[in-house]
């Protein structure tokens, strides 16, 4: 994509953390802001922060786990920001427990916000865009966790959860690139934000929460605002996977030696 000023993107929780970030960057590039998110007020506290950057900014209440809500948000933010043309879909909760004592209700929370809010983002706003056909960009917020999960800790369905979203926005690049739509699959490693705490966000419906433990190295972590810059230049550059943290290589590395390592068996 070439240049970022004058355009619309979305952030699906871009009220605090990694999203907030994005949004903040975003602005100081010259694009007009519309977040999504479940906490209304915190979002139109970083839209105030948006607005002070000297751009057009919009919150929204949104679930996005909800394809109505994120639909009605499209056409919402298309007739008051302008065409969206950077898409992040963003938002993410994680949870602790082991993968037997899980509950159904585990489950379908946190594959309704981590895989299908990506979905529903994508149903939204995709068709607008290829109607238009101009270049535009769609980032997703996966995790390392889906492409190197930590065998250690109870963090087993937002693994399976981040795996399902890297799968997806792998081969959605594949599928809108005859569309000159650029994906990139973003993979974080820790980064400091209440992630920890995510079942804040949890609605009632799908029972109690648990906060996940703080990891003991979050002091080595990135903080947020460092995530953003490394965005905007993977979307001006259609990188198809941003990594962002120091043990990336490793990691993956590490992963595949353990897939690999049967293979070698047969
Ligand atoms: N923090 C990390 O270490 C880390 C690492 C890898 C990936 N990620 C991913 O980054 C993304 C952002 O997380 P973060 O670390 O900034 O956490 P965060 O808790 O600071 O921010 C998450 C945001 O999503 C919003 N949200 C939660 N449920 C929602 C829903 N159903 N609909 C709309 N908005 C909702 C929250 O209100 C919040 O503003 C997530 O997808 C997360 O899985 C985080």
């Amino acid at each position: 994509m070439d240049g970022l000023a004058g355009r619309v993107a979305v952030v699906t929780g871009g009220a605090e953390g990694i999203g907030r970030g994005i949004a903040l960057t975003l602005a100081a590039e010259g694009v007009r802001v519309a977040i999504a998110d479940i906490d209304l007020r915190t979002a139109e506290l970083a839209v105030g922060e948006l607005r002070d950057a000297g751009v057009e900014a919009l919150a929204v209440r949104v679930d996005v786990s909800d394809p109505a809500a994120m639909r009605a948000f499209a056409e919402r933010v298309e007739r008051d920001l302008g065409p969206v043309s950077v898409l992040c879909n963003n938002a993410g909760v994680m949870l602790d427990g082991t993968l037997v004592e899980s509950t159904p209700e585990d489950w379908q929370w946190v594959l309704s916000v981590n895989l299908m809010g990506i979905v529903h983002g994508v149903s939204a706003f995709v068709p607008r865009m290829r109607e238009r056909g101009e270049p535009a960009h769609i980032v997703n917020t996966c995790s390392m966790a889906g492409l190197a999960p930590r065998l250690a800790g109870g963090l087993g369905i937002y693994s399976a959860s981040k795996a399902a979203a890297v799968a997806y926005s792998e081969m959605l690049r594949a599928e809108l690139a005859p569309s000159g739509i650029g994906v990139t699959t973003l993979c974080p490693s820790t980064v400091n934000t209440r992630i920890w705490s995510a079942s804040r966000n949890r609605p009632t419906e799908f029972g109690e929460g648990r906060p996940v433990p703080v990891p003991e190295r979050i002091s080595a972590a990135l903080e947020p605002e460092q995530i953003g810059p490394l965005v905007v230049r993977a979307i001006l550059e259609d990188r198809a996977y941003l990594y962002t943290g120091a043990d990336m290589r490793s990691r993956i590395e590490e992963r595949t030696a353990r897939v690999l390592a049967d293979i070698e068996h047969e």
